[in-house]
């Protein structure tokens, strides 16, 4: 089927969107940028901490739309190295959020067979969000219908040293000789190992920029951003995205001719 140009799609409504959808064409791991929480609370006279709680019901629907469509890694951006640096009332209601998520949210993970995996510097979270997250990672470690990775107190300049750190203990130990080194090793040291690179990443809110996300992962990853806040992305925007990414042509360096079919 000829696809139809992204702007003549905006009309369609979600069941003709799924319908252009071609199974073989969809992402394996989709990588998401949330962001936008607080500027769709200030545009409702609303505390910045509302848009985040809002945003928490876009996370859930992309959960249950990446297992209806069988997209199985979604790795979402949820606080980074540098959201550290907000307001204290600010970085407090979130990690308050992420232990309410995670504590009330955790049954319904387990029913829909979804593994949460964390990743950043977790040591860094406060004590009671570290429990949280350790207790949701070891419920649902058997898990295996789609994986929910999600990164906290995440930075990827740090997930590259964290690396190297790991990689020099082994060389140290004798584990790994120096020679041995090249991309293949040095990526099962990251925080994503062994999780193949995103396919597609996301980022809502207008801003057309990674903040530090998965640097070494998203070197061949297509990139999609949207103008909706993320408390707005919901199954007709994913559906969007995902049409947009079929329409690419991932060329890895290639010419055209020389792609396998
Ligand atoms: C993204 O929304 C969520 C986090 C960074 C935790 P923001 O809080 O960055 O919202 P804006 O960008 O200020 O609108
Ligand atoms: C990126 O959003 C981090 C998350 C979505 C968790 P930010 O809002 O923190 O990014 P910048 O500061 O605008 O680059
Ligand atoms: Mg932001």
């Amino acid at each position: 089927m000829r696809h139809q140009p992204a702007s003549s799609l905006e009309h369609l409504s979600e069941s003709e969107l799924t319908a252009q959808l071609e199974a073989e064409l969809l992402p394996k791991h989709v990588a998401v940028i949330m962001d936008g929480n607080g500027r769709w609370a200030e545009l409702r006279g609303l505390p910045r901490i509302a848009g985040h709680r809002e945003g928490i019901n876009s996370v859930r629907e992309m959960i249950s739309q990446c297992l209806e469509l069988g997209i199985k890694i979604l790795t979402i951006y949820a606080f980074s190295q540098e959201n550290w640096n907000r307001p204290t009332h600010e970085i407090n209601a979130l990690m308050g959020l992420l232990e309410h998520y995670l504590s009330t949210e955790r049954a319904s993970l387990i029913e829909q067979q979804v593994r949460f995996q964390a990743i950043g510097r977790l040591e860094l979270l406060p004590p009671s969000a570290r429990h949280w997250v350790h207790t949701t990672e070891q419920e649902t470690a058997h898990l295996d219908k789609m994986i929910l990775n999600v990164a906290l107190s995440y930075g990827g300049r740090a997930e590259i040293v964290d690396a190297v750190r790991g990689l020099l203990d082994d060389i140290r130990t004798g584990t790994v000789e120096a020679e041995q080194i090249d991309q293949a090793l040095f990526q099962q040291y990251l925080y994503t190992h062994p999780l193949p690179d995103p396919d597609l990443l996301i980022r809502t809110s207008g801003e057309a920029r990674i903040s530090n996300f998965l640097l070494w992962q998203l070197a061949y990853t297509e990139l999609c951003f949207t103008p909706t806040l993320w408390p707005d992305f919901r199954r007709r925007e994913f559906l969007l995205a995902l049409l947009e990414f079929q329409k690419r042509e991932r060329r890895f360096g290639r010419v055209l001719s020389a792609l396998p079919s």
